[in-house]
């Protein structure tokens, strides 16, 4: 009972020092991953606040992430956005990397959209590709969830029938014919990191149903579903885990490919916030 109290006293001093700087009630909480921070920039901000000025956030160390919450609307709804997220290969445990999403929830989001760039395993798949997550594989080795559940935030065994909501997955793709982008519709597996796979690695993920491979977004949707939100996930793929025919990759290359994706992802989100 005392940890359980530590962190809901923790997540209502995160919540107030958010809310003593911004009046709004959020509708929809939104991650931007790895080079796709830009959707921040059509924000109608309201108010900015970096990680470090948040009681009991972690701080982002990577540089492509921003590390900083964007606080306004967007397309007609009430937002509060990361731009920057965090991962458990920086060493953080999956429970801090998911405190964001159980403050967005004490904002009043009951939403959330969380996008990341991935590895292609699906053959069909080509870089510059998004693919709309249909259901995730778990193989961070750990969960947010594990210690004390404290039933104000959520039940003990929560229900992974659909993590993933249908009803949103219908709807980006909705938006995704009308705007002429093509999507896919697949698996993420959420891997430790941060090295990227072996040629095995990519044969077993492949093997064991993935479509696509990252290093987040698995804790946060976890904890999104146990605190009894809706979770649309889209990931940018942004090279290809074909193992036999693997070519080196490079930071640089897959910053470059989620930028050049990042339009298509941009519009899918936009027309969903829109349409919600
Ligand atoms: N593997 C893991 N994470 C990734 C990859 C990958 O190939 N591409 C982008 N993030």
């Amino acid at each position: 009972m005392e940890l359980q109290n530590e962190e809901y006293a923790k997540l209502q001093e995160s919540t107030s020092e958010i809310m003593r700087r911004w009046c709004g009630h959020a509708n929809v909480g939104i991650i931007l991953g790895t080079g796709l921070g830009g959707l921040a920039e059509r924000i109608e901000t309201e108010t900015i606040i970096p990680y470090n000025e948040i009681p009991h956030f972690p701080i982002s160390t990577v540089e492509s992430h921003a590390g900083r919450l964007i606080l306004g609307r967007l397309e007609g709804k009430s937002i509060v956005a990361m731009q920057g997220r965090f991962h458990f290969y920086e060493g953080y445990s999956a429970r801090e990397i998911a405190f964001p999403v159980r403050v967005m929830k004490e904002l009043g989001a009951s939403t959330l959209i969380v996008s990341n760039a991935a590895g292609g395993l699906n053959p069909q798949y080509r870089a510059g590709d998004v693919m709309l997550i249909e259901d995730h594989i778990n193989l961070l080795g750990a969960n947010p969830l594990i210690g004390p559940n404290d039933n104000r935030l959520g039940d003990r065994f929560p229900d992974m029938s659909e993590p993933y909501s249908k009803e949103l997955i219908k709807l980006a793709r909705e938006v995704a014919l009308k705007n002429a982008i093509p999507t896919q519709l697949g698996v993420y597996v959420s891997v430790p990191g941060p090295n990227l796979e072996t040629r095995a690695e990519y044969r077993f993920l492949r093997t064991i149903g993935a479509d696509a491979v990252g290093m987040s977004t698995v804790p946060e949707v976890i904890v999104a579903v146990h605190s009894g939100m809706r979770v649309l996930g889209i990931s940018v793929i942004t090279d290809m885990g074909l193992p036999d025919a693997l070519e080196p990759a490079s930071l640089e290359r897959i910053l470059k490919n989620a930028g050049e994706a990042e339009p298509k992802m941009n519009a899918i989100i936009l027309g969903v916030l829109r349409a919600l």
